[in-house]
């Protein structure tokens, strides 16, 4: 059985309900082949979204995405390619960055896409992110830039990432496209867009967020600080009632039982980890397991 699919906004696109990110990419080690069959393994599985920015890998990420995807380009059209920009990181790959800081000018935001564009090696982006809410951000100016993006055909969709409802807001009102997505931090560890108003408002727009790190990064399965054990304890618990699901799975279920309709974004290469989290898709938790979980992370029960 392969994954369902589902629109992140009324206007498109159509994703995975689970995304790969490669964020971790650069570190996996994987030879162009590996990676290639990597993609070919979360395809059979139903997972067709890929999750990019300019600045993974130290600035690499893309490149060696790329140079797998050219190793068969047909497969290009079966995927959906997300990046973000934004961001300019101090990097021996970017020597003229003398300090992290953000760039949402007209002018970056169509360069860095350009310039994923031609690492992944493809003609558009399905989805370009405003990585993180920039203080110095002008609203006009990053629509001026998705308008040249958009009607040169070299993106087809827009969102963000990280921002607030308000930041999400301002930008919304310049623009004569729709924000599909807002990509935010969400796991059993990291619950602070469920109550900040961040998912809200994308369930009132009807567009669904992606959550980043759904696994915590890891600490989920192996943290040893307080809160993680108890998470961890009340997974191995709602697991044996699901028929032996694992912690894992059960940790993206939670996120998967959400109404705002949330694609978690999983960072692993490793075919059997991303094998286990698509079978997450058919987990299905009632409101006391998915409470049971909220308490264990929350350190106290709902009032
Ligand atoms: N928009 C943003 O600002 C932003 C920020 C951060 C990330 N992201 C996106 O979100 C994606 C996912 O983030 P993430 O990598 O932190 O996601 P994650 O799925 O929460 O964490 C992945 C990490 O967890 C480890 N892991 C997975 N299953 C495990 C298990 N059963 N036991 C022990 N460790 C396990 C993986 O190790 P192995 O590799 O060994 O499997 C990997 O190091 C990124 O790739 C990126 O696309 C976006």
């Amino acid at each position: 059985m392969t994954l369902p699919t589902l629109d992140l906004a009324p206007s498109g696109p159509q994703v995975s309900r689970l995304a790969l990110g490669l964020w971790r990419l650069a570190s996996w080690g994987l030879a162009d082949g590996e990676l290639l069959d990597l993609i070919h393994g979360s395809l059979d599985l139903g997972i067709s979204t890929f999750d990019h920015a300019d600045i993974y890998g130290d600035y690499a990420a893309e490149e060696i995405f790329g140079r797998a995807l050219a190793l068969e380009p047909s497969l290009r059209h079966r995927l959906q390619l997300v990046t973000k920009c934004g961001i300019k990181a101090v990097s021996s790959r970017r020597p003229a960055h003398r300090i992290n800081h953000y760039d949402t000018g007209r002018e970056h935001i169509v360069s860095s896409a350009e310039n994923s564009l031609r690492l992944l090696g493809t003609d558009h982006l399905d989805l370009l992110l405003i990585h993180r809410p920039d203080p110095l951000l002008d609203a006009d100016e990053v629509a001026e830039a998705f308008q040249a993006l958009r009607g040169a055909g070299k993106v087809l969709h827009f969102g963000v990432s990280n921002f607030l409802p308000w930041q999400f807001d301002l930008l919304a009102s310049r623009l004569p496209m729709p924000l599909v997505t807002n990509q935010v931090e969400l796991s059993l560890l990291k619950m602070e867009v469920l109550g900040d108003g961040t998912v809200d408002q994308c369930q009132r727009l009807g567009i669904s967020p992606m959550a980043w790190s759904p696994l915590a990064g890891g600490r989920l399965l192996r943290g040893d600080d307080a809160q993680s054990l108890r998470v961890r304890r009340a997974l191995q618990d709602v697991g044996q009632e699901l028929g032996g699901a694992t912690a894992d799975q059960v940790a993206l279920a939670w996120i998967l039982r959400h109404p705002a309709r949330i694609v978690p974004v999983v960072g692993s290469g490793k075919r059997d980890r991303v094998q286990s989290a698509a079978a997450a898709t058919r987990l299905h938790l009632s409101r006391e397991q998915w409470f049971t979980l909220w308490t264990a992370s929350a350190g106290r029960g709902v009032p």
